[in-house]
């Protein structure tokens, strides 16, 4: 039995972070939903400053949870903090700067771990650094879990459940759609993507692994058709809307594959993935997508050179700043997954994700929430390895997310009405 199994260790689950801005979220929730420690769940909070923790937990009403202390920069306080628990969840980003050491530490322990990075560079360097022996121990090792990418990769495994249920094959395209949104951003995600620009500025070599759409696959293994996102305007032929590119799709999509390729690749070789937003129909909707277009094109550059970087880092929310707690209340989001199995696409399923919070914190930590939770009680055994959220947790994690967490997954029409839950 490796130690990723033992039920021995002091708690199931440390949230690592918890004076962060997204970090006091996933302990308001993990308070309300699970109480402070109990037989149902033992949990802790962790963090590098004692008072700050303190502070936070008096703030939060959870002084009766017990509290650890790890600094990123002391190694024997991470091993401490993962040989007390069957799972760490950590919010302590940038991961590329503070979460390596870590993430080392809970493969060599066996010790499951989620995170809410999007710092694809970075889950390489992971990947290639510790999935092997996180297969060794039994360690699930799981970024993204988060906004990006959960709904994206359990809403792709979810609809290719369906297209087995109903057309007995697997869907060869499927297509996610941003519908609609309401949330903001939080200064700890804008630190994440300033660095990823940062680390591209020194590094050039680092650029290629972003603009790679299989950045994540395995090595020397099948990659497939797909291409790197484009900013021009797609029609979408199903929902007969135009859509302009998606912010988070350079993340969520090299997850999807990756979770297709560990799978063993059961959708076929010629399994296609794409995500774009929805802007509208009709010459406005085209307008909207090519702006689209333009504006991230735009945003992209100012992050990439030096000196706007600068500026911007300036302008923007900084590290424990984030959208006021009424925006993350009144905040939402809407995804649609259509596919087809056929290249006639005769044959088409849509599925339709919700969550009932801001997707960026309100949702997303209730979703990292529920995957701590999952992988320390219904997902602990299994193969290890540096996997994504499909892979770790599957239908698992699904059913959490709908009962605890305020998503749902189901099947709607093209005009968006319910077909089956
Ligand atoms: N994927 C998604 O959907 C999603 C959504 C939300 C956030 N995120 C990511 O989550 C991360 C956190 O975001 P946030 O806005 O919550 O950030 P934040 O408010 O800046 O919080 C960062 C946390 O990391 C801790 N920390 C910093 N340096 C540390 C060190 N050396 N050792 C130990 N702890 C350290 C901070 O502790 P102190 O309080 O002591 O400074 C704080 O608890 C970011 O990488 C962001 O991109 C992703």
């Amino acid at each position: 039995m490796s130690d990723a199994t033992n039920v021995t260790k002091q708690f199931d689950v440390v949230v690592w972070g918890a004076t962060g801005f997204t970090g006091q979220i996933v302990v308001a929730y993990l308070l309300e939903v699970y109480g402070a420690s109990s037989e149902n769940l033992r949990w802790a909070v962790a963090g590098r400053d004692e008072a700050k923790l303190s502070q936070v937990q008096k703030t939060l009403g959870a002084e009766e949870v017990p509290r650890l202390l790890a600094d990123s920069g002391d190694r024997q306080s991470l091993d401490q903090l993962v040989a007390a628990t069957q799972v760490v969840l950590s919010t302590v980003g940038p991961y590329a700067l503070y979460g390596s050491d870590l993430v080392a530490a809970c493969a060599a322990a066996g010790t499951h771990y989620c995170d809410l990075t999007g710092e694809v560079q970075w889950m390489r360097t992971m990947i290639d650094a510790h999935h092997e022996t996180a297969q060794r121990t039994g360690a699930k090792i799981v970024h993204t879990c988060g906004f990006d990418s959960i709904p994206s990769d359990l809403g792709v495994y979810y609809l290719q459940q369906q297209s087995q249920l109903k057309f007995g094959r697997p869907m060869q395209t499927v297509r996610y759609r941003m519908a609609k949104a309401s949330g903001g951003v939080s200064g700890g995600t804008i630190a994440s993507m300033l660095n990823m620009m940062d680390e591209v500025a020194a590094d050039p070599s680092v650029l290629t692994i972003l603009n790679d759409p299989y950045a994540l696959n395995p090595l020397n293994t099948v990659t497939g058709q797909d291409q790197h996102e484009s900013m021009s305007p797609i029609y979408d032929e199903v929902l007969n809307q135009w859509a302009g590119p998606f912010v988070m799709a350079g993340i969520n999509t090299r997850v999807v594959r990756r979770s297709h390729a560990l799978a063993g690749m059961p959708y076929g070789p010629g399994f296609s993935y794409g995500e774009a937003a929805l802007v509208g129909a009709g010459p406005k909707g085209y307008l909207k997508a090519l702006f689209a277009g333009v504006g991230t094109w735009v945003g992209t550059l100012f992050a990439a050179l030096t000196p706007t970087r600068r500026i911007l880092g300036k302008l923007l929310p900084k590290p424990g700043e984030g959208p006021s707690l009424e925006k993350q209340q009144s905040g939402f989001f809407e995804v649609l997954l259509h596919g087809t199995v056929d290249d006639a696409g005769s044959q088409m399923i849509q599925v339709r994700v919700t969550g009932d919070r801001d997707p960026g914190y309100g949702s997303t930590a209730k979703m990292i929430a529920e995957s701590a939770v999952c992988l320390a009680k219904e997902a602990s055994d299994g193969a290890g390895g540096v996997l994504t959220p499909s892979i770790a947790m599957g239908n698992d994690l699904v059913i959490r997310l709908m009962r605890h967490a305020g998503l749902h997954f189901e099947v709607v029409t093209t005009r968006g009405d319910l077909i089956e839950s």
